[in-house]
């Protein structure tokens, strides 16, 4: 008898401390999460075979074993004794980032995450066993600043299969930094100038991609991620495809979606990686062919591969083939669909909202009236409403609406007066953010470009109600040394898009289009999805 109650105690004492193993350690890898939980119930087994019977003794220990394991994660996670116990949040995701996966694979975090702050009227929520969400700005800079936090476990999640990490998922910040050079050379302002002939070129053949179809429905999302992607293309590998010429015909576009779509998966749950298949690995692929065909090619100019590869001779040492597949294969990932999605946002603001159309368009014929060459960019830095329009539908539809995830590592932080617990995930929650009334006001969840405009000179505010405008509080290209390291080359190629095309083409809605169902079509997939957007274009000029 005194066997099996020694078994029964060396059950649950293997239990609990393979539960303190996990804590501590937190084993990701299949080769030892398997063992860790198949083998410590084995040991009580020996004590259990004197009672029973071999196949009863196993399922009794194993049985004790995972029981008691499960209860003392579930136990510690919702218990006061948890490191995160003092911040609010549902019970379900306080318990196991399976049911953080079950919201986030709806598309609606952002609205979620955005509810729960204002259901818990806190700044800060628990949004996972170990995650925290942050609404508060004067949280950003501590956060994401230089003497911030470096990148969060999703990107391990992101990135285990692949062979090496791209910058953006660096969690070294040393490595980080090193990484960022050759694209901070890559995005400079002279860099920028060398892309315009290709930004030219794709302009102008997205405008008549739109002129061809005059009159008849065409899919607006669809158009401007061919453009993107085109231009994305040339820039990174100095030309890699032509769907607004030949249409997807190669899926090219669904290798990316592929990608994004296992995204919210491996971010949520970065372990799930090692164990279910790998979305990434045909970009990879393909990537791979891309670089190599661009190798072979040469370059005529200077492309982003140029400066990732090291052919400016800027560093003593040229990186490896693999590094360079990685970043412009980034440049693809992070530089079209977040382009492309912004550009379609404003593009439905603008005709859902007839009068800011309309006064966007009279600043575009002021600076490019027809017949002058509407993709000089030498106007851009006049064309105020153009600017306060792109910051509008950013600040409303931001393209990483969760923001990027920052972590504590084996040491906590204080941040403002809350202390954050070691190995604590954290994001700034840009959505909530851009939308807090103490930030942007009035109506801030509305479309309202005028509201930068006026903030360079608040006293033009004609209204009783006060006037806010907390420039700090926009961060739709983040804050920190892992900023947007593209956003100028970003908002070149937006204006550039905006210009020629209001001055070439009118739009409206297709008939039968809603245009209040675009918010329910808009996802968080970690970065920002739309839904279709069927117009009609008219030429502005006779096309004779
Ligand atoms: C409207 C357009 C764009 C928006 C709103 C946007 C926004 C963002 C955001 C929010 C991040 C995450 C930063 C972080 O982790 O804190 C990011 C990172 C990044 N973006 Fe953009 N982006 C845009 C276009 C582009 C373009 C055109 C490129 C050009 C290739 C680009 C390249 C990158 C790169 C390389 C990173 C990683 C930077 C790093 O980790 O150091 N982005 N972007």
């Amino acid at each position: 008898m005194s066997h099996l109650r020694d078994a029964l105690l060396l059950d649950v004492g293997l239990a609990l401390l393979t539960h303190l193993v996990f804590n501590r350690i937190e084993p990701l890898a299949p080769k030892f999460v398997v063992p860790l939980l198949a083998l410590p119930p084995l040991i009580p087994l020996i004590l259990l075979l004197e009672h029973f019977s071999a196949p009863t003794a196993f399922c009794f220990a194993s049985g004790v074993f995972h029981t008691v394991f499960i209860s003392s994660v579930v136990f510690y996670r919702l218990s006061s004794i948890h490191p995160l116990a003092r911040y609010p949040g549902p019970t379900l995701l306080k318990l196991s980032t399976f049911f953080v996966y079950k919201k986030n694979v709806t598309g609606r975090r952002h609205l979620y995450i955005q509810k729960l702050h204002e259901k818990y009227n806190s700044d800060i929520v628990r949004i996972g066993p170990n995650e925290l969400s942050f609404r508060d700005v004067a949280s950003i800079a501590p956060i994401m600043g230089t003497h911030g936090l470096a990148k969060g476990p999703s990107y391990d999640g992101l990135m285990a299969r692949a062979v090496i990490r791209p910058v953006v998922a660096w969690r070294d910040k040393a490595v980080h930094a090193e990484r960022r050079l050759p694209w901070n050379r890559a995005l400079n302002t002279s860099a920028i100038k060398d892309y315009e002939g290709s930004l030219t070129g794709r302009v102008a053949q997205l405008v008549d991609y739109l002129l061809a179809r005059s009159g008849v429905e065409v899919d607006a999302t669809e158009a401007i991620k061919f453009f993107s992607y085109d231009f994305m293309g040339d820039m990174a590998f100095g030309g890699l495809s032509e769907l607004m010429r030949d249409g997807d015909v190669h899926g090219q576009t669904k290798v990316v979606q592929a990608t994004k779509d296992t995204n919210l998966m491996r971010e949520t749950i970065p372990w799930s990686t090692l164990y279910f298949p790998d979305g990434g690995i045909a970009l990879r692929k393909a990537a791979v062919t891309m670089a190599t065909d661009r190798i072979k090619k040469g370059n005529s100019r200077r492309d982003l591969f140029h400066y990732l590869n090291n052919e400016d001779d800027a560093e003593p040492t040229s990186p490896p083939l693999h590094i360079v597949v990685a970043e412009a294969t980034l440049a693809i990932v992070a530089g079209s669909d977040t382009t492309s999605g912004t550009l379609t946002n404003i593009l439905y603001l603008l005709m859902q909202h007839p009068q800011v159309y309309k006064k966007l368009q009279e600043e575009v014929d002021k600076f490019y009236p027809q017949g002058e060459n509407a993709m000089n960019c030498d106007f851009h830095p006049d064309m105020v409403f153009m600017e306060a329009v792109i910051n509008e539908a950013l600040r409303l539809y931001p393209v990483v609406p969760s923001g990027s995830q920052r972590a504590t590592q084996r040491k906590g932080m204080t941040v403002l007066s809350d202390y954050i617990p070691p190995n604590t995930s954290v994001r700034i929650h840009t959505w909530s953010v851009h939308r807090d009334p103490r930030n942007f006001y009035p109506s801030p969840n509305d479309f309202w470009p005028e509201r930068w405009i006026i903030a360079e000179k608040p006293s033009s505010f004609m209204s009783e109600e006060p006037f806010i405008h907390n420039a700090n509080a926009f961060i739709a290209f983040s804050f920190g040394p892992a900023n947007c390291v593209g956003k100028n080359l970003a908002m070149k190629g937006m204006k550039m898009v905006l210009c020629h095309l209001l001055q070439q083409v009118n739009l409206r809605f297709a008939e039968g289009f809603d245009p209040d169902t675009w918010d329910a079509h808009v996802k968080d997939y970690f970065m920002l999805e739309v839904g279709k957007l069927p117009v009609i274009v008219t030429p502005r000029v006779s096309q004779a």
